[in-house]
């Protein structure tokens, strides 16, 4: 959730005349969810932002699950999936439910028109790149590590200048928001809160563009893509105010939490949408106690999907995984640490694992496209036989 942000000219009260400097009215535009009690900003357009020119279709996304139900531990290296494409047309979906869908994009070119999605907010989780993320409210420079938070019906232009790029892009149907119980009554993150405000990067450097013309705008929504040209340059705001912009934080501004003993993942939780969250496993000491052991117990998450994107090569309790692997254990399946994995922890001190968990309440399905790249003898890899112990 974040705070209350302010850029460019606003007027000194709202919904009160705010003259341009050609005699005319700034057109005043509240943007927010849930209707009028949501979390919402009032944005000042030099140009009311309603006119159409034209629409049309530009993509049907069909994210389709795959034809083999078999129930068990899954694995996708989502690093040989092709690199191409656009940012917003071109992700590969991996895992997908009513509450949240994954993709992978590697975008090698950046879009010449803008995007909107109005069907959910969005979580990029820069993997490799960086770049500068624009909209009518101003700028975010981003770099690896960074989670982007673009709050659903924000127009946005991503800008590359780091390259190669891998994004990891969650999609969520409801808010996405910090943890509830990092909050205290007041909306404030608290002192035990693993980060803070000071952590949240929110837009600078409003761009004010004057221009008329055609600009088209990708529309997301009912699962397709519809090009909406508009009569003028989306970026005509002068100013703005409110809680709903696109917003940053950085993996590496995560202070991880440690214990004498070993401390279960929802320490480790960084947000949380309607039906999911998300963790974040940073570099870390290990507990303390001489008797403690590092790696995590086995556990069956019953009634959560545990899915986890490694952004680097190394997880305490893993063999046989890669920088951009995405694994799923699934609903009461139980899994832990490999064989040997366990002796092999102890007395160990640090960690560098570096990975993103989102965990679901309600079942993925795994999309066709996470098939193509699947470890298909990952859910055996437990057996010892399968691998040296280490
Ligand atoms: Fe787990």
């Amino acid at each position: 959730m974040p705070i209350y942000h302010t850029l460019g000219r606003v007027p000194r009260k709202r919904h009160i005349v705010f003259p341009r400097l050609d005699g005319g009215l700034h057109a005043e535009e509240l943007i927010g969810n849930k209707g009028f009690e949501g979390p919402a900003s009032l944005l000042y357009h030099l140009r009311h932002p309603t006119p159409v020119k034209s629409v049309r279709v530009a993509k049907t996304l069909e994210w389709t699950a795959d034809d083999d139900p078999a129930f068990r531990h899954r694995h996708f290296k989502t690093a040989q999936l092709p690199a191409g494409g656009s940012i917003v047309e071109d992700r590969v979906p991996i895992l997908f439910n009513a509450d949240v869908a994954m993709a992978v994009a590697q975008p090698t070119r950046e879009d010449e028109g803008y995007y909107r999605n109005a069907q959910g907010d969005e979580i990029v989780y820069v993997s490799d790149g960086g770049g500068v993320l624009e909209s009518p409210l101003g700028s975010l420079a981003f770099g690896r590590g960074d989670y982007l938070v673009v709050p659903r019906g924000i127009v946005h232009r991503y800008r590359f200048d780091e390259r190669p790029v891998r994004l990891l892009v969650i999609e969520s149907a409801g808010f996405v928001r910090t943890p509830h119980r990092y909050r205290n009554e007041f909306g404030q993150l608290q002192e035990h809160a693993p980060f803070s405000e000071r952590d949240i990067r929110r837009p600078r450097d409003l761009q004010m563009i004057d221009e008329k013309g055609a600009f088209p705008i990708v529309v997301k929504k009912d699962s397709r893509l519809t090009r909406v040209t508009v009569d003028h340059h989306p970026f005509d705001v002068v100013g703005w105010d409110g809680y709903y912009y696109p917003w940053a934080f950085n993996i590496n501004d995560f202070e991880p939490r440690v214990g004498r003993f070993h401390l279960p993942p929802p320490v480790h939780q960084t947000f949380e949408g309607d039906g999911f969250v998300v963790c974040s496993f940073c570099p870390r000491p290990y507990d303390f106690d001489p008797e403690a052991v590092p790696v995590p117990y086995v556990h069956s998450n019953v009634m959560s999907d545990e899915v986890i994107y490694y952004a680097s090569a190394e997880f305490m309790s893993r063999k046989g995984i890669e920088y951009g692997s995405i694994t799923l254990h699934p609903d009461g399946v139980a899994h832990g640490p490999h064989p040997g994995r366990t002796e092999a922890s102890l007395g160990a001190t640090a960690t560098n694992e570096l990975a993103v968990m989102v965990d679901t309440f309600r079942p993925l399905r795994v999309a066709k496209e996470a098939a193509g790249v699947e470890d298909a003898g990952y859910f055996r890899s437990w057996v010892a036989e399968n691998g040296p112990a280490r």
